[in-house]
């Protein structure tokens, strides 16, 4: 089977300068020249292709199912319904004490029931020799379903919408002062409703799910954001013991969170090489992710603010409208960056969620942040408009030293910085405020800025770091890779902490034989790994030292382990002064092949442990600190005056990330999250027909994201200061990119025609 070695290139530099430089991603070669294997790409002897077939119906039961014709169709080894299916255990119910609960996508028991939930959940599954034979057969199996009564219409709903409970691993509501009183009394004020459509996961590589069983041995090439997560899930759905499952994810084509739970095309692949007693593939259709894989929630937010004239404020309220399906989903923290943004002296947060008979929704990057800054900082930039008053300079006269809600202390914040460095990097002095004014021959032009943020969180990771007798390093965690660079991370990081070139460290990743790693979501990833992988480095440099020390010869036997530095591939006093030694010649004398150092376990209590101290650890922490990514969005767009289309033309994002890792994939991190901002601004939206629940426009046809020709040069900028409460400093750089950007859009967009548009996307009809 293969595991992911991927060594790194050679490079010209000195020991100690890999973290913050901009190396090349070191799986990258292997993903340009085609060797990567994604999911859907191992062969295997025999292999079988399953397709699925979608119910039509929002909610019901199948009262017949014909598969005649399907199962006629040449090459169709088998299909399965829920009048053939073999049992399985049903999804574990989600709970904050079972972290693998946290990856269940929908409580279905698929094809376990002849019950229908949302319009596109599986009703069969085809297995047939080619994958083409599978999809044309799918197509042709025949559902007579009773209907019954489903809600399905979020605008409709909206009324009906409850408060959303609240759970510890995510922020809810607040209240400081008496919000609507001061909203009331406040001499200065906006009150605005925006909305945003649900969105859907277009990850470039579609979820792909390779099973093959042995006995009850099972093998699962997976495009997961989890390894542990799935391997957890189909434990419990197939009853077989965790370590009977492999689930190997080497290479992810983008996940954003869509790739974060376990959906149907995953357990219906393992089931379907159960019952076909063969390898199968199930590579979901771009339709079938839209019918099987979560969204974002849609959601209606209210936005109020009051202010002094001098624009300090005195009254903050966010409150917010979302979905989740009736068969699972989680409330999003919308109002997450209003506690935190602005110094208002009344404040008033509240989350309210509508149950719908729809696919569940699940996260997708800055889950939301994403949607609940474009409302804050549109409604922040309409004030400035009223106050007469520079939107960046009322951000200013806002900027809480202590977090606004709590009194407690920020553990880093640069966002006065990040303005400052954005506005001059953006040439934002040259801008004139009146809406229209600003023109480029025909086009009108528009300048408007927004802040982003998003918090910052750890998971548990377990490392093992091995240094061989040739003075190579090998780190081992079954984290992810879905081409955020985070296998380049992890071998500077390494590098650094063991004085070796990056060239000599190999990481092993996205298998889950290796030590458990964190799940890739949260934007914590790097930092977690950074969490375990640094003391295992320390642990193992003791280890080493100890070696040396044994022996009379040793330049280093008098050197306690607070004396010792890392560098140039072996041990040396800290003082500089004296003799060192190189990591072979340690070894060798040695009479050792290698020293391994260990971070955490993985039995099965050893993992709970893991995970309990860190997410312990995590809501210490946050007790303590408010601990977050923010940054400044500078954009600019021109509109044409008679079309109404809208051309984002110039951008600069400035960010406080704490440290930077790597300063190519981090830009690309936060280049990618303007990316996906864009398209969220522009044309992102997803079309749910209120009568039967069914998702319109599932390609990307006609769901819009934005292609080459849409996205202009984005300037990438950050402070890259240490975060002095995180591992290395570093805070995560996967979605504060995304937060702010359809409000600096927006507000651009004001900026240029004096329209508003609180509806998103920003589409040419909302212009004219
Ligand atoms: Mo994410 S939405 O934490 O992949």
């Amino acid at each position: 089977m293969t595991q992911t070695e991927v060594r790194t290139p050679p490079l010209r530099e000195t020991t100690g300068s890999a973290v913050g430089a901009p190396i090349d991603r070191v799986d990258g070669t292997a993903k340009t020249t085609g060797a990567a294997r994604f999911a859907a790409e191992h062969p295997y002897p025999d292999l079988a292709h399953a397709a699925l077939a979608h119910s039509s119906v929002a909610r019901g039961r199948i009262t017949a199912i014909d598969t005649a014709a399907a199962a006629a169709v040449p090459g169709v080894l088998t299909v399965i319904t829920h009048l053939n299916a073999p049992a399985m255990k049903p999804p574990p119910k989600i709970s904050p004490f079972n972290l693998v609960s946290l990856a269940t996508g929908t409580s279905v028991n698929y094809l376990n029931t002849d019950e229908v939930h949302w319009n596109g959940q599986p009703v069969a599954v085809v297995v047939a020799e080619t994958r083409d034979a599978a999809l044309h057969a799918a197509s042709l199996v025949e559902v007579a379903y009773q209907r019954l009564e489903a809600v399905v219409d979020f605008a409709a709903e909206e009324g009906n919408a409850e408060p959303q409970k609240s759970n510890a691993l995510q922020s809810g509501g607040a209240r400081k002062g008496d919000a609507r009183a001061a909203l009331a009394a406040a001499p200065v004020s906006v009150d605005l409703r925006f909305s945003t459509p649900q969105h859907n996961h277009n990850a470039l590589e579609p979820h792909a799910t390779t099973a093959a069983w042995d006995g009850d041995r099972l093998t699962v090439h997976e495009a997961t954001q989890g390894i542990a997560w799935t391997r957890g899930q189909l434990a419990l759905r197939f009853g077989v013991p965790e370590r009977n499952i492999r689930v190997l994810s080497p290479y992810v084509g983008g996940g954003f969170g869509g790739k974060g739970m376990v959906w149907a095309g995953t357990v219906l692949a393992v089931l379907a090489a159960r019952v076909a007693g063969r390898p199968v593939r199930l590579e979901l259709t771009r339709e079938g992710v839209y019918r099987t894989v979560g969204g974002r929630t849609p959601s209606t937010q209210r936005v109020a603010l009051g202010a002094r004239a001098d624009g300090r404020l005195t009254a903050l309220v966010h409150t917010s409208v979302a979905r989740v399906g009736r068969v699972g989903g989680g409330g999003e923290q919308i109002t997450s960056q209003s506690r935190h943004l602005y110094d208002a002296e009344n404040i008033l947060l509240q989350q309210n969620l509508v149950t719908l008979d729809l696919l569940p929704n699940t996260m997708m990057r800055a889950p939301g942040e994403a949607i609940g800054t474009f409302a804050l900082e549109s409604a922040v930039d309409e004030l400035a408009y009223k106050l007469g008053l520079d939107p960046i300079e009322l951000r200013m006269r806002n900027e809480p030293t202590v977090n606004p809600l709590d009194g407690k202390r920020f553990a880093h914040r640069m966002l006065r910085e990040a303005y400052e460095l954005g506005a001059e990097r953006f040439g934002w002095p040259e801008r004139t405020p009146a809406p229209g004014s600003m023109r480029d021959g025909r086009w009108l032009v528009g300048m408007g800025v927004a802040s982003a943020y998003h918090p910052s969180w750890q998971l548990a990771a377990n490392v093992t770091v091995r240094l061989s007798a040739d003075g190579g390093v090998l780190v081992r965690c079954a984290f992810q890779e879905m081409g955020m660079g985070s296998a380049t991370v992890v071998a500077q990081i390494a590098a650094d902490a063991l004085g070796v070139p990056v060239a000599a460290v190999r990481v092993e990743y996205g298998d889950s034989l290796l030590p458990g790693g964190p799940a890739a979501g949260g934007s914590a990833q790097t930092a977690s790994i950074a969490a375990s992988l640094l003391p295992a480095a320390e642990k193992l440099k003791r280890s080493v030292l100890a070696l040396a020390r044994r022996s009379p010869e040793s330049p280093l036997r008098g050197t306690r382990a607070s004396g010792v530095l890392a560098r140039d591939g072996g041990l040396y006093p800290a003082d500089g002064r004296g003799a060192g030694e190189s990591y072979p010649a340690i070894l060798a004398r040695a009479g050792r092949d290698s020293v391994e150092a260990r971070v955490g376990s993985d039995t099965r209590v050893g993992a709970m442990v893991s995970q309990a101290r860190t997410v312990g650890k995590v809501l210490n922490d946050r007790r303590r600190w408010v601990k977050a990514a923010c940054g400044a969005h500078f954009c600019e767009v021109r509109v044409d005056p008679d079309t109404g289309e809208v051309r984002v033309t110039r951008w600069v994002g400035a960010f406080d990330v704490g440290r930077v890792i790597n300063a190519k994939t981090a830009a690309s991190q936060l280049r990618g999250g303007i990316v996906m901002g864009i398209g969220m601004a522009l044309s992102e939206e997803t079309l749910v027909d209120p009568r039967t629940g069914r998702v319109m426009n599932p390609s990307l046809a006609e769901y819009h994201v934005p292609v080459h020709a849409d996205i202009p040069p984005i300037e990438v900028h950050y402070l890259d200061e240490p975060d002095p409460t995180m591992p290395l400093g570093l805070i995560g750089v996967g979605e504060v990119g995304i937060t702010g950007v359809a409000a600096a859009v927006a507000n651009a967009v004001h900026h240029a025609t004096g329209r508003r548009v609180r509806d998103l996307p920003i589409t040419l009809d909302k212009l004219l």
